[in-house]
């Protein structure tokens, strides 16, 4: 039986974060509703793209998926299963957002075959939370652990940010101590990106807020994650870490170059050599003007891809890949242990994950 690695996109926030580059738009009733019906319609439409396969991933990402009522979840997913199969072994995620969780919501995810929750608390600060447009408290977010754990799924992620405006070493140390209390198979810890897409930039940009300075979030990168190793945690990409046998499979698919379907606006799917990006307007999207934008990639594209994506991990690159006018700086890197080499890999070290950026772009 072939395997199938879908996502699903929900667009829909409550507010938006300051902060924040991903496609979303405002929560609205009517919309949403919309949205559900144009999903399944796509979904119908290209069901020959997971026809008869078993899936290996199922991921629901946002935007805010559990900004959804459970019934509108349940629609989408029983449609996948028209023609997908989701079994126990199915990776099965939903990103959720703390203010909407309910032990009710989290009822109908375990019985829909949800067996991974990924929550974003960010900080575990109500001041940082609230600089950030975050729609939520700490409360609510304890308060939504709370609801997951009655459910007993068998893995919880949590998702923390490092570099915040109103956050500080202290701060973020302690957000991921808060994290580690409640006790997740897995942990992505981010260095805040500001770029164009989200709302702070201008502000940051004509020194109207700061955020912490990229040297300063280093620094609380290295601490947090020692911590997370002395807990256990293997750090297996610069921003994930996770109990072992817990990395997220979703994310290892996109690492090892495999395909993916996605539905939904702003989705993107890999199959047969191309990648197409569904639009992002979620108002055309409801009103079924569904176009994708297609991108072939071929083989010096995925080459590219494979490097990047290796050195970001800790299963590293194969060294036939890599460019022989490259050797000496690979030796430079092994010398001053920012990299290393293992089964003819080459793999950066903790030192080298914090230089991934530099690194990468002198050996692509
Ligand atoms: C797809 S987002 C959305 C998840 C969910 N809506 C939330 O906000 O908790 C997944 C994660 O990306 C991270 N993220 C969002 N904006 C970011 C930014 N500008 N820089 C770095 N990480 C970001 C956050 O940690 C977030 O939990
Ligand atoms: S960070 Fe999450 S909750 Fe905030 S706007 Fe972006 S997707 Fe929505």
């Amino acid at each position: 039986m072939k395997t199938s690695n879908i996502y699903i996109h929900i667009p829909f926030c409550r507010q938006r974060c300051t902060y924040c580059n991903f496609k979303s738009v405002k929560f609205n009733i009517a919309m949403a509703a919309d949205y559900v019906t144009a999903i399944i319609k796509e979904i119908r439409a290209r069901k020959n793209e997971i026809n008869g396969s078993m899936a290996k991933t199922v991921y629901i990402g946002g935007g805010t998926p559990s900004i959804l009522s459970g019934g509108q979840l349940t629609r989408i997913v029983n449609e996948i299963k028209k023609y997908a199969s989701i079994d126990e072994n199915t990776e099965f995620t939903v990103e959720v957002n703390p203010e909407s969780v309910t032990p009710e919501k989290m009822y109908v995810y375990k019985a829909m075959g949800v067996n991974r929750i990924s929550i974003g608390m960010q900080s575990s600060n109500n001041n940082v939370l609230k600089l950030s447009n975050r729609p939520h408290t700490n409360e609510q977010f304890l308060n939504a652990i709370k609801a997951i754990k009655s459910v007993k799924l068998k893995n919880l992620s949590i998702d923390c940010l490092i570099g915040l405006q109103g956050s500080s070493k202290e701060e973020a140390i302690k957000s991921v101590k808060q994290a580690l209390k409640q006790k997740p198979k897995h942990i992505s810890v981010y260095a805040l990106n500001c770029d164009e897409n989200c709302l702070m930039y201008s502000l940051v940009k004509n020194n109207k807020i700061k955020i912490m300075e990229d040297d300063e979030v280093a620094k609380v990168l290295e601490i947090i994650n020692s911590l997370l190793k002395r807990k256990g945690f293997i750090h297996y990409e610069i921003s994930n870490f996770a109990k072992k046998g817990f990395e997220s499979q979703h994310n290892i698919n996109y690492w090892y170059g495999e395909e993916y379907i996605g539905f939904g606006c702003g989705a993107v799917t890999y199959r047969n050599n191309t990648r197409s990006e569904c639009i992002s307007e979620v108002d055309e999207y409801c009103k079924g003007k569904v176009k994708y934008k297609e991108e072939d990639v071929n083989d010096k594209i995925k080459l590219e891809e494979k490097i990047m994506l290796g050195l970001r991990t800790i299963y590293g690159v194969d060294l036939t890949l890599i460019d022989d006018n490259k050797k000496d700086y690979i030796q430079t890197l092994v010398k001053h242990k920012f990299a290393i080499i293992k089964n003819n890999k080459l793999i950066l070290t903790e030192k080298g994950f914090n230089l991934s950026n530099q690194i990468i772009s002198v050996l692509m």
